[in-house]
């Protein structure tokens, strides 16, 4: 059974814990990356994760996970979200259960974040959970891998 799971950040997440943090909390990305790898300890899921303000980047890593076999992504894409038929393209691809999280709930602010490319090819969306979002995208993840006990 495929275990690792990749978490990928895109832009301006690097600034977590600074950044607007009346939307976004006080949490580093480094705090959140240290949640996933203890979430995934819970579930015996080994966490890739990564950021980049570069949209080529995040496509790379959604191919690799493709290539690797990966059990699953959780993917904030950020503001590329919003735009990126790119990441949308990648993500069809890849053919492993897609879980899309925002920290901020993007349908109660600007109407421009209320449309998302990524929504439609994801198996679940998280969105205004603060970074617990992305615990409980991978705890959600881990129930939907395991095989049924019925
Ligand atoms: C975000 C919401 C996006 O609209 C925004 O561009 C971000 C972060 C969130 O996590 O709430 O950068 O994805």
């Amino acid at each position: 059974m495929a275990t690792t799971v990749y978490v990928l950040n895109g832009p301006n997440l690097n600034l977590l814990g600074t950044r607007e943090p009346e939307v976004y909390g006080h949490t580093t990305l480094k705090d959140v990356e240290a949640m996933c790898r203890d979430a995934g300890k819970r579930h015996e899921l080994e966490i890739v994760f990564h950021q980049s303000n570069h949209e080529g980047a995040l496509v790379d890593w959604i191919q690799e996970a493709r290539a690797k076999g990966a059990a699953g992504i959780v993917i904030n894409p950020a503001a590329y979200t919003h735009t990126s038929i790119a990441i949308l393209d990648a993500l069809l691809a890849a053919n492993v259960p897609i879980v899309e999280v925002h920290i901020s709930n993007i349908h109660a602010r600007d109407p421009f974040r209320r449309h998302s490319y990524v929504s439609p090819v994801a198996k679940a969306i998280i969105c205004g959970f603060g970074v617990n979002g992305y615990v409980l995208a991978i705890d959600g993840l881990a129930a939907m891998l395991k095989p049924s006990k019925g």
